[in-house]
């Protein structure tokens, strides 16, 4: 039990000293829980009561595409021929600078591990808004023109929020709902309300050639809508111990997926000074 403590002491120290900017502002996962609350978790109650029509609790009702699909090119970001997918962006003045710090924070890891670069939009026609709305939420992919990812200041701004809110504009869903996870989660349906089903069911994903990732930070935990306390609506199959639905930022799977996607693998562990 003490070594548990001490264990779970390290792994605090540990992500305040991995991110440097959380220990700055309110309302950052080190400072707020002594209990667990995973990134699904903080995006649906920040997202409880918000006015936006949300699918699967975080997603924009698509107004273009009328699937929640993002296999095609036409909802992907350009690539250009240095092989680099610029995704222009502006950010509104209601952010402070540690804000926009631990929002451009979130963005280096894509600069670091794939060929996705943010960069402040000068002129471009499609780009992402990041914005202090009502919520955590994003499109899913590029939709074109101007398009929302909301960060409210008082619920989303943590690292692995601001990374799942991106990672939803680069084209992706969410763990759970991919083609084949009925083979490594079960979904409670007697734990959900029936007005929240849609959330659960399963969506033709293209994976990509890789493995179900538990550890996705796209994964939600496992009482996402769940309607009785404490009770799963999602549990890990065989293995029900599996921790689902982590809080820290994406997963080495999570970078392998946006390399596939996006066909820069041969950016995959590019450093910008390489270059
Ligand atoms: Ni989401």
């Amino acid at each position: 039990m003490k070594m548990k403590l001490f264990l779970s002491l390290l792994l605090l120290l540990g992500l305040s000293w991995a991110d440097p900017f959380l220990e700055e502002g309110s309302g950052s996962e080190v400072q707020m829980d002594g209990h667990h609350m995973d990134i699904s978790t903080m995006i649906l109650s920040s997202n409880n009561g918000s006015n936006e029509m949300l699918l699967e609790g975080d997603l924009l009702v698509p107004r273009t595409r009328n699937a929640m699909n993002c296999w095609y090119s036409d909802c992907w970001w350009n690539k250009d021929a240095r092989g680099l997918v610029t995704i222009p962006y502006t950010m509104s003045t209601d952010y402070q600078a540690w804000e926009i710090k631990r929002v451009q924070y979130a963005m280096q890891w894509f600069t670091y591990n794939t060929c996705i670069r943010f960069e402040l939009r000068q002129n471009q026609h499609d780009y992402i808004s990041i914005e202090n709305n009502d919520g955590c939420y994003s499109s899913l992919g590029r939709v074109g023109g101007k398009q929302v990812v909301s960060i409210n200041r008082r619920g989303c701004m943590h690292h692995g929020i601001i990374q799942h809110e991106l990672i939803h504009a680069l084209g992706f869903q969410h763990e759970q709902t991919r083609s084949d996870r009925d083979q490594y989660v079960r979904i409670n349906w007697e734990n959900i309300d029936p007005s929240t089903y849609h959330n659960f069911y399963r969506q033709s994903t293209n994976n990509l050639g890789t493995p179900y990732d538990y550890s996705s930070i796209m994964h939600y935990g496992r009482t996402a809508f769940s309607t009785l306390y404490g009770k799963d609506s999602i549990t890990p199959i065989p293995d029900s111990t599996v921790q689902i639905g982590q809080r820290q930022g994406m997963s080495y799977l999570d970078i392998v997926k946006i390399n596939r996607l996006y066909n820069c693998n041969n950016r995959a562990n590019a450093r910008p000074w390489t270059q």
